[in-house]
């Protein structure tokens, strides 16, 4: 870990030793607190306005007040970027309701937290991207509002952590029988007539920005998708299987539980799509 980051706090750009949040803070006592984590490439945000969408959209429905309008946010973003010389990595920002004396319920008009930092990540030159990655099955077993980032992120967290004992780098969770998403990554299968799956919009997954991106590749390029949830079974008899994410980008599935998708190398369709999007990126 880098300890000689320059991070935000409610304002202020301050060394990472001398940041500091109330113990108050309702994101440290209920996880009352929503998040977005933009990539950043050759020095650049990634999807921004996209990723700014969904934070309205998440603050919005957790009735947070927002703390800063769209082009502060950005401006704050890119200070980030340029304080710390950024040129490949990730940016995290989190906004919680506020702080205040414990209680369930909270105060009117309490002042929403706004904190932000970097983090140096390969995304381009990943191996994972060579070699493709493992993923393991999960029970699914997250609250009911998985539309919403928020930052109560225990599920995924032992998801993770499950899937890294089981010498897996992704964990897909399943609920009713049906895949829902990575515990931090969109889930996509590609059948054998080249149709490309993955589950539609609901309050059962997190809408991706990276899903989104693709999506729109996808149909630019006449790739046939098809939003619909699909079985773990269904997953094993496809030809290719990938997950996104902001992080990731786009990372091949060569196995899923053991079992080889496809030949067990990462597939064509996953590789073109992760080119297409880093050269997306890049022309900002
Ligand atoms: N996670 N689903 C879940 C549950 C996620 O946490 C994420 C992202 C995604 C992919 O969304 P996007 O393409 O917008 O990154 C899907 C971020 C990267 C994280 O928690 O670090």
């Amino acid at each position: 870990m880098s300890s000689s980051r320059t991070v935000y706090v409610n304002g202020d750009f301050v060394a990472e030793a001398d940041a500091k949040i109330s113990i108050f803070d309702r994101a440290f006592l209920f996880a009352d607190s929503v998040y977005e984590v933009t990539a950043v490439l050759d020095g650049k945000l990634v999807d921004f306005d996209n990723h700014m969408s969904r934070l309205a959209r998440s603050l919005g429905e957790m009735e947070i007040a927002a703390p800063l309008e769209p082009g502060d946010l950005r401006a704050m973003h890119e200070a980030l970027v340029e304080r710390n010389g950024l040129r490949e990595g990730l940016i995290y920002m989190q906004v919680s309701r506020g702080s205040a004396d414990r209680d369930f319920a909270y105060p009117d008009g309490i002042q929403p937290t706004l904190i932000a930092f970097t983090q140096e990540k390969t995304l381009t030159n990943s191996p994972f991207a060579e070699m493709g990655v493992k993923v393991v099955t999960l029970p699914d077993i997250r609250w009911k509002r998985r539309d919403i980032k928020s930052t109560a992120l225990l599920a995924q967290a032992m998801g993770k952590e499950a899937a890294k004992r089981q010498g897996a780098f992704e964990a897909w969770m399943v609920e009713d029988g049906f895949v829902t998403e990575g515990t931090s990554s969109t889930s996509f299968i590609v059948l054998a007539d080249g149709t490309l799956v993955t589950r539609q919009l609901s309050s059962a997954i997190l809408a991706g920005v990276t899903r989104r991106a693709i999506i729109k590749l996808a149909e630019q390029t006449g790739i046939r998708v098809d939003e619909r949830p699909f079985s773990v079974d269904e997953a094993l008899g496809a030809s290719e299987a990938f997950l996104t994410s902001a992080s990731t980008v786009v990372l091949s599935i060569i196995e899923i539980d053991g079992v080889k998708i496809g030949n067990g190398e990462p597939g064509p369709v996953a590789r073109q799509f992760r080119e297409h999007y880093l050269s997306e990126a890049r022309k900002g």
